[in-house]
Parts: C-alpha cells; structure tokens; sequence
C-alpha cells in the first residue's frame, strides 16, 4: 500500500478514562478530533475504576468514532487505515478500543495498526509543529511514566531516563487526595498553587545532581509527613512548593539531558506537560539555554486519538500493518515490551 500526504487514518483512543477519535490525513494534518473524556463519572470515586471506564467506553466508542467521521467532512470510505491503542493501558478499556478499531478495519477493508500509546505521546508536538528541528530531548510525563528520550527522528528513539518509583503524575494526584483539594489532582494542584506561595516550605529535589532517573515517592512522604507535623499549614502553600520541588527536578533534568546529547529542541508530552509551571520554566530555561522548546497544546498533551493516527501512519509507512491478531497488552512498554510492578497498566 502507497502510504502518501493523502493517506487518510482513523485513531481510536480508550487506554484509561477519555473515549477518543480522530481523522488525520498524511500524519499530521488534523481533519477532527474528539475525546469524550469520562472525568465526572470516575471523580466521585477519587479515582479511575477500570470496571466503570470499561463499559463507559462501550457506551460511546462508536457515537464518538461517527462524530469524528462527520466533523472531518468524509465517509467513511475515505478512511485508508485504522490506528488503534493496543497499550498500555486498562485491559478491559484497551480490548473496547481495540474491538472496535479491528472491526471498523475489517469492515472498511483497510489495514489495521496497533499503536503503543506512550509512542503516540511522541508525535503530539509534531501534529502541531511538522518542522520540528531534531534530534529532541523529549520529557514525557504522565499519570503512569516520567521518561526522558532522544528523538532522532519520527520513530527513533531511546531511552535516556525513567522514574525510578512514583510517575510525576501520580505523585500529583496522590497529594491532591491527601490534601483533599479535588480531582483529577495535577490540574486541582496547578489550580491551587496559583493562590500559594512556592517558596513558603523547602520540599526534597531528589536525585537533582545524580544522572537522568528521577524519583518522587520520598517527595510525596516528605510532603505527608510535613503536613501532619503543621495541620495548620496552608493548603495552596503546600500545593505551590510541592508543584515547584517536582518542576524545579523535571526542568533541571530535561536540560542536562538536551545537553549531554547536543540536541536542538526540548520536548514536552503527556498529561503533566499540560501543567502551567512547568510549561513556563521549562520555556524560560530552555531558550535561555538556545534550545528550540516545544509545548503542544494542552488538548494535545493529554489524551487523543490525533496522536495515535499519527503515530499510526508513520507506522504504517515505515512498518506496515499490523494484522487483526495483535491484541491489547496492557504492560506494553516504549520499547515493546512488557513491563512489571507497581504501576504495570498505568500509562
Ligand atoms: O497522559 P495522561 O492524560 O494520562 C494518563 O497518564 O493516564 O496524564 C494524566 C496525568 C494525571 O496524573 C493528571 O493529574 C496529570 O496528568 N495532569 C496534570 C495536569 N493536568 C493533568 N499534572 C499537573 N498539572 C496539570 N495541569
């Protein structure tokens, strides 16, 4: 199959908590996009039940994969392939968008392509910027990783840095329902730092002069611990210097691994990357130090199906379908394989 600028991919999207769908013709040129996002149902519990996302997805895969259809303009015989998530991600979440993607395929007579949800997080900045100057430092930050990866191009990459426990996501979501100020937690902290003072209490930057991992569990019992020891303490205070401590460690990190690698632009991706903060000190430092710095729009830093038929057609033109035997794989990892442990089908 001749993969050009014509060709038209349908992206399907349902790892966690947002139902999603998009038509992206020749990798980058957005037609629609629509995310059903499934934040209220899950906020009363403080958290996303798999059980409950699995048959929210259910309900609006197919009213969501029409709309997109229709907001592009096309038929549905305009569609040349089918991208899908197959990873990581929820099982029961990952299997109703990959059902659904496989017999959209099948139906249409087109080729199916599984996507790795964290590889498609990657291809967000290019949706917006198509002449991004490689190679990129990429800093992918999300409920479920905090990686750092040189981009050489669309499509190759390596590993330069991980979490080695909490995902930066996650650490903001747990203080968050500590502190008892909302959910979903990142934007509730961003929202409640913008009251605070950041350098009222001086939280850990742990592993800030020691490589390219970081780590955020001792930054969140820090924290616990702090405001059992001062119940009087503000919450917006703790909220700012908090959000600041994991900025100060994620900006610092990403620049010194820009540097070790001579690279031209820095990267943000993933849910994370949609944090005011950290957008604007990573901006601020990163041309400072005469790097190109990319901030995607936050619609395209949290999850979409734009970026997964993006990644998708990239795929397909470097690497050919997948075929309807690949399944979900919710350990899926960026290098493919599978992961395990604490946080094994978060993203
Ligand atoms: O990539 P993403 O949409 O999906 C998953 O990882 O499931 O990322 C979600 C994460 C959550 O932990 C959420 O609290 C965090 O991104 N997040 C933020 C902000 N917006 C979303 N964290 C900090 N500041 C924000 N403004």
């Amino acid at each position: 199959m001749h993969i050009d600028n014509s060709t038209v991919v349908l992206g399907i999207e349902s790892s966690c908590d947002e139902t999603a769908a998009a038509i992206v013709m020749g990798g980058n040129d957005v037609l629609s996009s629509v995310v059903s996002s499934q934040i209220d149902i899950h906020a009363k519990f403080g958290g996303v039940v798999p059980e409950v996302a699995s048959r929210a997805h259910l309900e609006l895969i197919q009213p969501v994969i029409n709309e997109a259809i229709q907001l592009a303009g096309i038929g549905a015989e305009r569609i040349n392939a089918v991208a899908t998530t197959i990873g990581p991600g929820l099982i029961g979440a990952l299997l109703v968008g990959v059902s659904a993607g496989k017999a959209m395929a099948y139906g249409l007579d087109v080729p199916f392509i599984g996507v790795n949800h964290l590889e498609a997080h990657l291809y967000a900045a290019l949706l917006e910027e198509p002449q991004l100057p490689f190679p990129a430092v990429v800093l992918l930050v999300s409920g479920g990783n905090t990686l750092l990866i040189h981009m050489t191009a669309p499509g190759e990459y390596s590993l330069l840095g991980a979490t080695i426990d909490d995902a930066a996501g996650e650490a903001f979501d747990k203080i968050a329902r500590f502190l008892d100020i909302g959910y979903p937690g990142g934007p509730a902290i961003d929202a409640a730092a913008q009251q605070g003072n950041p350098q009222s209490i001086e939280f850990p930057r742990a592993m800030l002069h020691d490589g390219l991992d970081f780590s955020f569990s001792g930054l969140k019992t820090s924290v616990i611990n702090y405001v059992r020891k001062n119940p009087g303490v503000a919450s917006h205070d703790v909220a700012a210097s908090f959000q600041c401590a994991v900025v100060d460690v994620l900006v610092a990190k990403t620049l010194r691994a820009a540097q070790q690698v001579d690279a031209k632009s820095i990267v943000l991706g993933g849910g994370v990357a949609a944090n005011s903060l950290l957008r604007s000190e990573m901006q601020r430092v990163g041309s400072a130090a005469g790097f190109h710095v990319a901030l995607p729009s936050k619609a395209m830093c949290t999850d979409n199906a734009a970026m997964i038929a993006s990644a998708g057609w990239y795929r397909l033109r470097d690497h050919g379908p997948s075929g309807l035997n690949v399944g979900a794989i919710p350990h899926l990892s960026l290098t493919g394989s599978t992961v395990r442990g604490n946080r094994a089908g978060r993203k």
